[in-house]
């Protein structure tokens, strides 16, 4: 369907219900990788877990809420962005991703992310983006800071992994700052 271009010949792409086998494919590769870092709900196991989470987005979306994105490179379904949350009358959302492992290193989620920010900061008149990450996961917070991002705050031992409470960091830019950041 449709595609936006990223470096490296990757592409994005909406990431939809009809990609579930594509998706419980690409989830086999990436999921001990993202298990620690992302949410329990989004690690599925099967192909029905995976459909599951892409008709949980797809809804959303019809709603004007999440939305998400997958990441295709040499054809193959590597990773994706996503709106966990947004909230236009609000104007704030909250920004995520995940990659399997062979693709990591490439500039390519700094680079869709960028593309969300754009578009809910200038097509969607939001005033604010928030990434939450667990305060060990330093390729995330790499990635806050390489979207301008500033840490806000530490949520203490609010993220439960394999029977440790981690604590929880949030990063976040303001539209200006976007714009700023873009010039
Ligand atoms: C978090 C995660 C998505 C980051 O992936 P990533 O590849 O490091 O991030 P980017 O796509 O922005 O790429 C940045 C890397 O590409 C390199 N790079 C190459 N070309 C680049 C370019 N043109 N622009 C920016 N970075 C580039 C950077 O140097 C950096 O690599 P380095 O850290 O080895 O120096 C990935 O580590 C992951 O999936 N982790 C597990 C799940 C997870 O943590 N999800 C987030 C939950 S909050």
């Amino acid at each position: 369907m449709f595609s936006l271009p990223l470096r490296d010949g990757a592409q994005l792409r909406p990431l939809e219900t009809w990609h579930a086998a594509e998706f419980a494919a690409h989830m086999d590769r990436a999921r001990e990788h993202i298990r620690p870092w992302v949410g329990a709900a989004f690690v599925t196991d099967d192909l029905d877990g995976a459909r599951g989470t892409l008709s949980r987005y797809a809804e959303r979306q019809a709603a004007d809420g999440a939305r998400l994105y997958g990441i295709w490179l040499d054809g193959t379904l590597v990773g994706g962005v996503m709106f966990t949350d947004f909230d236009a009358a609000y104007g704030s959302c909250e920004i995520g991703c995940w990659l399997e492992p062979a693709a990591e290193g490439h500039g390519l989620i700094t680079q869709a992310c960028g593309t969300l920010l754009d578009w809910a900061f200038t097509d969607r008149g939001v005033h604010r983006a928030e990434w939450h990450c667990r305060a060990d996961n330093q390729r995330s917070a790499a990635v806050a800071q390489r979207l301008g991002m500033t840490l806000e705050g530490v949520q203490r031992q609010s993220w439960p992994f394999d029977g440790t409470r981690h604590d929880k960091q949030t990063w976040a830019v303001l539209a200006p700052e976007w714009r700023t950041h873009r010039q």
